[in-house]
């Protein structure tokens, strides 16, 4: 069937404004909306930019608004929407564009890094590995499951709002650390992030947690950091 492309095209280097290209696609109900981009950058217009790599839901790279909500357009077909063959494809928002659908991701994982997306012991590394509890791992898997793809961030309320937020993607990273009993920096962690610009920053809007394409449930893993941080005050 004919399926009509609308796309965001923007090259700061060379345009002074943003402007919208419609291209007609033959495809597949069972086609992803990337395959669709895919045969309209090989076969009509090689200068169409975007960002993919595993085409399965695994690398998190090509998050894009379609139809006014953001997807990964390889989790995406064309049979998943209600808009006929008609699709509007549009750059993560946010962010600042690069070129066309490719974003400047920088200030997401410069936040990333920020909670220090990593373990953190004092103890002695043991001969073998660090085993993880089976109980810690059951609570936080969940957020295993991120794939840094930015769709919550770049949906948040707050991100736009307040430039300072660390974000959903962050605070989720930093949940993860927070409740695995290996790591010895939960006093220090909880501290960084209790603040406006931190976990407090997370007013509940749920938006993470609709757009995140991996059901992670994002607002509820935060209220789990809000629910520590509230006991450790009390307990003061
Ligand atoms: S939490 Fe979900 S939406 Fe956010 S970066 Fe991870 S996978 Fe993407
Ligand atoms: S291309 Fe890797 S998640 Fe879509």
């Amino acid at each position: 069937m004919k399926c009509t492309f609308i796309i965001y095209r923007f090259d700061p280097a060379v345009d002074k404004e943003s402007r919208y290209q419609e291209y007609t696609v033959e495809a597949e109900p069972t086609d992803k909306i990337l395959d669709c981009l895919n045969k309209i950058r090989w076969e009509q217009d090689p200068t169409l930019a975007y960002r993919y790599s595993c085409a399965h839901g695994i690398c998190g790279s090509d998050a894009l608004v379609i139809n006014s909500r953001v997807e990964l357009a390889c989790q995406k077909l064309v049979r998943d929407f209600k808009t006929g063959n008609n699709f509007v494809i549009e750059p993560l928002p946010f962010f600042n564009v690069i070129k066309d659908l490719v974003v400047d991701l920088k200030p997401f994982f410069d936040k990333h890094r920020s909670v220090r997306p990593y373990l953190i012991s004092d103890q002695k590394p043991p001969e073998k590995e660090r085993l993880q509890d089976s109980q810690d791992q059951e609570f936080f898997e969940p957020a295993l499951r991120c794939i840094l793809c930015a769709s919550c961030t770049s949906s948040c309320p707050i991100t736009r709002t307040n430039p300072g937020y660390v974000g959903p993607a962050a605070l989720l990273r930093a949940f993860r650390y927070i409740f695995d009993s290996r790591d010895t920096a939960t006093d220090d962690r909880l501290e960084k992030i209790d603040s406006q610009d931190g976990v407090w920053g997370c007013k509940t809007m749920w938006w993470c947690t609709d757009v995140c394409p991996k059901g992670i449930p994002i607002t509820k893993c935060l209220g789990q950091i809000k629910r520590v941080l509230k006991k450790n005050k009390a307990a003061k």
